[in-house]
Parts: C-alpha cells; structure tokens; sequence
C-alpha cells in the first residue's frame, strides 16, 4: 500500500527539522510560559520533564512507527492494521480541525504584533497612544481585522502545504528551525541583562512547594499534561504524518528523542526569554494568555533597542506558529488525499475553505461581535481560570481550545498509547523501530512505559484536564 503519493522527505534532517517544526510553535513561546507562570515555575517544568521522559517520548515513538510501518496519514493507518482503531484517526483529523480553527486565530495576532513592531521601528509608531491592555483588547475585539490576518496566516500556510512535503514543509523548516534557534539566543542575553532578571531565573529552577497548596498536584500536572502533548504535537496522529513519510534507513528512536529535547528546550529558552524580563520590569508572571501580548509589549518598548528586538520576537513566533500550522493542515489534508485520494492542492483547498468559514471566522469574532455566544463548558484549565471552576460558559476561543487542548488531545493520547501498548503490541513497533539493522537499545524502557505508565497516566489526567474529574468535587 503506498502512502500519499509516495512522497519521502529527502533527508533525516529535513525530517527532524520538519518534525521540530510541528511541534515547536505557539505553544512553546506563547503558551509555556504564561502556563509555567501561573503554576509556580518550578515545580510545572518538573512535572512537565517527568511526563515528557515517560509518557510524551513513549507515545511520539508509537506514533512515529505507526506512521512509517503502514506508510499512511492517521485514517488510512488505523484502517490499515490488523485491529482497526479507525476511529483514533478520525478523532485526529477532527482534532487537528478544532485545533487549527483556533490557532490560525491567535497566528493572525501574532502577524499584527509582527508589523505593529516594524511600523514603530521605522518610526511609524504601529502602536499609537493606547496603554498595551488597550492596544490589545481593542484590537482582538474589532470585527474587520482579526478576520483580515488569521486568513492572511491560513493563505501562507496552505500554500507552503500545498507545495508538498519536500518542496514545501521540509525546505521551510530547514531553514526557519534554525534561525528561531538563534533569534531566541540572542533574546535570552537582552533579557538576562536587564536588572533585577535574576528573580525570574529563580522562579523558574528552585524550588518552591507553595503553589501545590493553592492549586493542587491535580490542576497543575493535568495542565501540564495538556501542555506537553500540545507542544509535542502528540496524539492526533500529526506525528504518524511525518513518520509514514520517512525512509526506512532512519533510526526512529534516535528521532523519537531528538524532537521532544529540541521541543523541550524551545520552551524553556522562550521561558528564560520571557520571565527574567517580566521580573525586572515589575510584571506578574500569573498574567495568563494575554502574557505576550500585554505584558511583552511593554517589555519591548520600555527597553534600550526595544522595537527592533520586539519585532524580530514576533518574527521568531510567527515562523514557529507557522510550521505547526503546516503540520495541523498536513493532517486534515492527508487524510483527504490518502483515504479519499485527492490531489493535494485540491485537498488542501477544501480544508482551508472550511475550517476558515466554520472555524476561524467565528473564533477571529468572538472576542468582540460574537462574544455573547457562550457554551456550557465545565472548565478544568487551572491557568485561565485559577482552579476549578465548575461549570461555566466560555466564548468561542476557549470552547474550541479546551475540546481540542484539553479533551481530543489528552483522550486521543490516551487511547493511542492503549492502542500501541495493548492491541496493535510492543512487538509491532520493536520490529518496525529495529528494521534495516537499526538498534532499539531503550527497547525494555519504552515497553515499560508504553503498557503500564502511559494508559493510566494519561486517562487520569485526561479526566482531570477535560473538568470531568471536577464536576465531580474530586479536582
Ligand atoms: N505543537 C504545536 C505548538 O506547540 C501545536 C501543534 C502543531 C499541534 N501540530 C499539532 C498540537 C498537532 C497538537 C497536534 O504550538
């Protein structure tokens, strides 16, 4: 059976910078560290390393072998082995769905950011007179623009999908991986300059318990959960994506750790970017979502040469919320043009169509026009809400983040690792992993992990992250 089209990345390193570039993107420099803020810093990236070692690399090994051993996008993988877990695919492209309706959303902030930064660099003053709150509420709010720039970020984003995987994703993010690298380097000596910056590379790496007591372990390893298959881009089968494109020759375990160290590494340089500057300039860390946006901003301009490093920040997250866009559109299409044997443009056309009208529209307003469209969720996120909150309604934004966040991913997790750990067997992906003489020397760890570690791990934290868990007084 031949995958979509036969297309192979042309090099490992293509793959890995391809891979890197799904999973690093808003949820690394946006969504790492205003989450990390708001539980304490330190004991959040505990939890969260723990959980990448066990649960996040024994699932991206999983899905990376599913993907190359059938040679298909998630779908057409499930249909394809002996068990069919169909299912587990549709509920990825749906994911991957719900997920780019809103990310696409927060993209076209990004790209306001980007140019009201240029505009201020030369002189332009891009941000007028307004306080950054202000500025930023009533721009989110207004009914034209929002709508004007998340169509703007999907356009670029299926034109690079469209241009196919080697032309198109891997030759983009061969380039775009490493010079995020750099930018975020030399963002991290600006900001550990400034005065007083030292309190926020505390906060971060020592210790400090007193947030578990207001929070609880609960809230903040299910937030920590989330966040980690969301920066990893794990379980709705984007990883199975990239792996059914990859040669056989290729070591996947070797790849299976690279991908969650760089990702790692990406947020907590965005963090050690981020915090150290919030300290010294006399932020909050517990500032939430509106983190970049409100606080960086003034971060930015209050700060020697601070448009210029403002507006290459903006590039830099605006390059990584772009090669995870790619990734999220890459699912849905595939699914097209492998089950459905589509031609890849046609594919990504109806893909972009629909999920601008269904998705990104009605989010890109619901800040401002459609804000009184609420939906009865019960919201078990810890950073936007404090603590468990019980049943509340929430706008479109938050509707669509907390079912693709919080219930699709951490469930389809979930059920993927029973699927690889239980039904499809160890076995399956050992011999795929060791295929063409490779070695598989973390072969009884990964095993570990996978059947005993993954499965309960993640359907308790799923129970707890989605609000289930809440709803019933527990947490
Ligand atoms: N990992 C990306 C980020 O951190 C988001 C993302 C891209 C994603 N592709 C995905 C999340 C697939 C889940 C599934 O911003």
């Amino acid at each position: 059976m031949e995958n979509n089209s036969g297309a192979k990345f042309s090099s490992n390193f293509g793959f890995i910078m391809a891979a890197v570039g799904s999973a690093v993107g808003l949820g690394n420099i946006w969504g790492f560290p205003y989450k990390m803020g708001s539980t304490g810093g330190f004991v959040f990236i505990v939890i969260y390393l723990i959980l990448m070692v066990t649960v996040g690399f024994a699932v991206m090994l999983g899905e990376f072998a599913i993907g190359r051993s059938t040679g298909r996008a998630p779908v057409g993988a499930y249909s394809s082995l002996p068990k069919k877990w169909t299912f587990l695919g549709f509920m990825g492209v749906a994911a991957g769905i719900l997920i780019l309706s809103f990310y696409a959303v927060i993209g076209g902030w990004v790209m306001k950011y980007m140019v009201a930064f240029f505009q201020e660099m030369i002189g332009m003053g891009g941000f007028g007179d307004a306080s950054s709150a202000d500025y930023f509420v009533g721009f989110i709010t207004s009914n034209v623009e929002p709508i004007f720039w998340v169509g703007l970020f999907m356009i670029l984003t299926a034109l690079i999908v469209m241009a196919g995987i080697d032309k198109g994703i891997e030759r983009f993010s061969k380039f775009m991986m490493p010079a995020l690298f750099v930018i975020i380097l030399v963002i991290i000596v600006r900001s550990l300059t400034l005065e007083g910056a030292f309190k926020g590379v505390e906060f971060m790496f020592s210790p400090d318990f007193s947030v578990v007591e207001e929070l609880g372990w609960f809230n903040i390893a299910s937030t920590a959960l989330a966040q980690m298959f969301f920066s990893l881009s794990l379980g709705m089968g984007a990883m199975i994506t990239y792996g059914s494109y990859l040669d056989k020759k290729e070591n996947l375990e070797k790849n299976a750790i690279i991908v969650p160290v760089l990702d790692t590494m990406v947020a907590l340089l965005a963090g050690l970017a981020v915090m150290p500057a919030v300290f010294a300039l006399g932020f909050e860390p517990t500032q939430g979502p509106g983190l970049m946006f409100i606080v960086l901003r003034d971060v930015f301009l209050g700060m020697p040469a601070g448009t210029i490093i403002g507006f290459v920040f903006f590039v830099l997250v605006f390059f990584a919320a772009i090669t995870s866009a790619i990734s999220l559109l890459e699912v849905a299409a595939s699914y097209l043009i492998d089950s459905k044997k589509m031609e890849r443009k046609k594919a990504v056309l109806i893909m972009l169509v629909v999920i601008f009208v269904l998705g990104n529209i009605p989010i890109a307003l619901s800040q401002g026009l459609l804000s009184n469209i609420r939906i009865p969720c019960p919201i078990g996120k810890v950073v936007d809400y404090g603590s468990f909150q019980g049943m509340l309604t929430v706008d479109l934004l938050d509707f669509f983040d907390w079912m693709g966040e919080y219930v699709f991913m951490t469930l389809g997790s979930c059920l993927m690792s029973i699927y690889i750990g239980w039904i499809w067997g160890p076995e399956n992906v050992i011999k795929e992993v060791e295929s063409n003489g490779n070695t598989f020397k973390l072969k009884g760890y990964w095993t570990f992990c996978i059947k005993w570690l993954a499965p309960p791990i993640t359907f308790i934290l799923f129970l707890s992250a989605s609000g289930i868990l809440g709803l019933f007084g527990i947490a």
